[in-house]
């Protein structure tokens, strides 16, 4: 996931095809669906300004490049460093750079294909639907923490505890260690920030230095007693005499801990947002299993977590005439997809009871979401029990997003329910 940057000037873009937004600028990071208003009408494929590369903003065209096999998240394994103008590696960043090092996330087959299928049977639905009741009993009891109070701010006491203790739990981790979880993980992603400063450099380090101490320990036990969590199995799961490394387990269950996390927490609060912004009756929204999870993606749709993900061009290629060079980026925004109203009908209404809501939030192709199942799951459950326990929900204040714009989540979400 580490921030992937356009290397050599794109030059000769016709003006009428570039695109300005200040990625930092709080009107745009609380709104850029005012942006891909403007993008969905006369500029779908653009060249953005301030990121310097290509992006996307059409469902169609997210979809396919998606799963296009001539674009990758790796690149070195193509070309070298010095034909890309690519600079040495900074030695503040090492112990982020190791976590990233073996994250399924920048690989490509083979080398993706073989981590995959080894943490893939964890995630498949059958298997993660047996975590229904506990994350059931979860929400029940981080309600039950404050419903006594006035108000709460629901992205700490409810959204963020649940996913992070239950991908703690798969891996093998205790419940408690979910307040250190989040917060070294809140400290990594802070490197997607657009324009990204020394100081977040060193900070996201430490972070990430904290973070496979403490995996270290817990990979040290489990070669010594054996659970049945997913790091035993990592540790020990033998496909043909071939086994993951320490460094590969230590990246795979970091990036496990951090996805497993940040958009599920996003999710669940942008979602409540839209929820009680949309003026519908709740009861309505959870009144069968079927409505559940077409609300859930109604939420997903509406207000994505995370709005770009990108991918390097692995050879000089045409894509709808536009020429792209080897090593060149291009922004896949899933965000604007979602609301691209040639896919969606209304696309800018949040409408829970729509027939036409598949949407890209998730990704698609080999990076497809191992988590999605259990992100549903998690997020239909925490809507579900939510309004069913505090019918009069609503908000105290107005909620504003964070500065990142990647993940576009809410810094906090003020409640009250009597
Ligand atoms: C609402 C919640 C979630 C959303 C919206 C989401 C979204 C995404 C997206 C868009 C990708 C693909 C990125 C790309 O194509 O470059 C991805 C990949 C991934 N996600 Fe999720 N995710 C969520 C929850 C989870 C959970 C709960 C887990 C783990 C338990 C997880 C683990 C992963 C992993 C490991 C990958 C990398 C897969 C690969 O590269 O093969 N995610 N996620």
């Amino acid at each position: 996931m580490a921030a992937i940057i356009q290397l050599k000037p794109i030059t000769d873009v016709p003006e009428n095809r570039r695109a300005s937004a200040d990625p930092r600028d709080p009107a745009f990071f609380q709104n850029p669906y005012a942006f891909y208003d403007r993008l969905h009408a006369d500029n779908p494929a653009f060249f953005w300004d301030q990121y310097g590369h290509w992006c996307f903003a059409g469902f169609k065209d997210v979809s396919a490049l998606l799963r296009d096999k001539r674009f990758g998240r790796e690149i070195l394994h193509v070309a070298t460093r010095e034909e890309l103008g690519m600079p040495a590696p900074k030695p503040h960043t090492a112990a982020f750079d190791l976590t990233e090092k073996h994250s399924l996330l920048n690989l490509e087959p083979p080398g993706h294909t073989r981590l995959r299928t080894l943490v893939n049977r964890a995630f498949v639905s059958r298997h993660v639907e047996q975590l229904r009741p506990r994350i059931i009993r979860l929400a029940n009891e981080m309600i039950d923490s404050f419903e006594g109070e006035d108000s709460v701010d629901l992205i700490k006491a409810f959204a963020a505890p649940i996913p992070a203790i239950i991908i703690a739990e798969m891996i093998g981790l205790p419940a408690e260690s979910a307040p250190s979880l989040l917060n070294w993980s809140n400290r990594m992603v802070a490197m997607y920030m657009f324009g990204v400063n020394e100081a977040t450099e060193r900070d996201a380090n430490q972070a990430s230095q904290d973070f496979m101490d403490f995996v270290a320990e817990a990979i040290a036990e489990r070669r010594k007693r054996p659970t049945e969590d997913l790091l035993s199995h990592m540790l020990t799961s033998d496909r043909d005499g071939d086994r993951l490394s320490d460094e590969e387990v230590m990246s795979t269950a970091i990036l496990l801990l951090n996805a497993g996390h940040e958009a599920t927490v996003h999710t669940t609060g942008n979602g409540v947002k839209s929820i009680l912004e949309s003026g519908i009756d709740p009861v309505t929204l959870f009144a069968s299993d079927a409505q559940t999870e077409a609300t859930v993606e109604e939420c997903l749709r509406f207000d994505a977590p995370l709005h770009m993900f990108t991918r390097y061009a692995l050879s000089d290629l045409e894509y709808d005439g536009l020429q792209l060079r080897k090593g060149d980026v291009i922004g896949l925004m899933l965000g604007a997809a979602n609301r691209d109203p040639r896919r969606f009908a209304n696309a800018n209404t949040f409408d829970p009871f729509r027939s036409d809501g598949a949407n890209v939030s998730f990704g698609a192709g080999i990076h497809f979401c191992i988590g999605a199942p259990l992100a549903r799951i998690e997020l239909q459950v925490a809507f579900s029990t939510l309004f069913r326990r505090l019918p009069r929900l609503r908000l105290a204040e107005a909620p504003s997003y964070n500065d990142v714009y990647h993940f576009h989540g809410l810094e906090r979400l003020m409640v009250r329910w009597r």
